[in-house]
């Protein structure tokens, strides 16, 4: 895929992947996201920084924490926000997606979240729109999360500072997940010292030890002294054909439970994207327990967001500027 999202002087104008991206913009989000995360602690939880500006949520895939953190970034920020609801839009009439995305267009949207099942659908929506609209990647298919991989680096920044020091596992079905993909790629970025992966081997990606990650199939031998755990939920709805054993033996090898955090660094943190399945890929007292950050995680969502969303717009006004 092209790497489209830059303006001719460096800066976000849309957010669709990780790929390509350089270490000071990574760490310009975060920077930002920190100044944005005090706000969610004031009495009034606004800055009116993207007032008059319209931001259009497309959700075309179901979500929780990404779309309602998503609006409360733009509300946050002062934008006027539009959730349309895919299941009850003309889209289920037969539209196409891009008859549904120029009608928007036409009411003077400034942005569009992407949320789709087809890897690529945010960069061929951003190849269509008009040159004053944003569009940011809130998931394509098994392609990329490009804003969750930078809520995981902040939380990891809050609790770890310094990333060249630490080795971060990430545990279970790496093959269909956007968000290991986008994680993988940022860890990198940021010059993470050791990225381990551990998965069955049926639920990893052929092309791995080119993502320049190390692969483990045992997840004892893979915890042993990392800094950071990330799990992953199985994604069934992108598998085709059986690819596991019964989620009784997943949970046996891959499941993380107390025991096997106890492998890790004894101050090491957990964490998950979400939705999280108890029992299947984490057991509840390690989900709920004390290295937990995944609830922390979904608050990060929101600065990080806030930050995204304001530098895509704010590079827009700046070529509007200069024009
Ligand atoms: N992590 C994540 O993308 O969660 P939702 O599917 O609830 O948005």
């Amino acid at each position: 895929m092209t790497n489209n999202q830059l303006t001719e002087s460096g800066r976000l104008r849309h957010f669709l992947t990780i790929e390509g991206l350089k270490r000071p913009l990574l760490t310009e989000i975060m920077d930002r996201a920190e100044q944005f995360s005090s706000i969610s602690h004031q009495q009034v939880k606004k800055v009116p920084l993207l007032r008059g500006k319209t931001i259009v949520n497309l959700f075309f895939e179901n979500s929780t924490r990404t779309r309602t953190t998503f609006e409360l970034a733009a509300k946050r920020l002062s934008a006027d926000v539009m959730n349309l609801n895919i299941n009850t839009s003309a889209t289920s009439k037969g539209e196409s997606l891009l008859d549904t995305l120029h009608n928007l267009e036409s009411m003077q949207s400034d942005m569009f979240v992407v949320r789709h099942n087809q890897s690529g659908a945010a960069e061929f929506i951003a190849q269509h729109v008009a040159p004053h609209v944003s569009v940011i990647n809130a998931g394509d298919g098994c392609h990329a999360h490009p804003t969750q991989a930078m809520l995981d680096m902040f939380t990891i920044r809050r609790h770890k500072q310094h990333f060249p020091d630490l080795r971060v596992a990430i545990v279970g079905d790496i093959l269909h997940s956007r968000v290991a993909r986008s994680q993988i790629q940022a860890l990198a970025i940021l010059g993470v010292g050791e990225i381990r992966v551990i998965a069955p081997k049926t639920l990893l990606p052929t092309d791995c030890q080119s993502l320049g990650v190390h692969v483990y199939h045992d997840m004892e031998e893979g915890l042993q002294d990392v800094d950071v755990v990330i799990m992953l939920r199985l994604q069934h709805e992108r598998m085709q054909g059986a690819l596991l054993p019964s989620a009784r033996e997943y949970y046996k090898s891959y499941g993380l439970t107390e025991e096997k955090l106890r492998l890790a660094k004894p101050d090491a943190i957990v964490m998950h994207p979400g939705p999280i399945n108890r029992g299947v890929e984490i057991a509840s007292t390690v989900a709920d327990g004390p290295q937990s950050v995944i609830l922390e995680q979904v608050t990060h969502g929101i600065a990080v967001r806030m930050a995204v969303m304001s530098m895509t717009l704010g590079s827009q006004q700046e070529q509007e500027g200069q024009a």
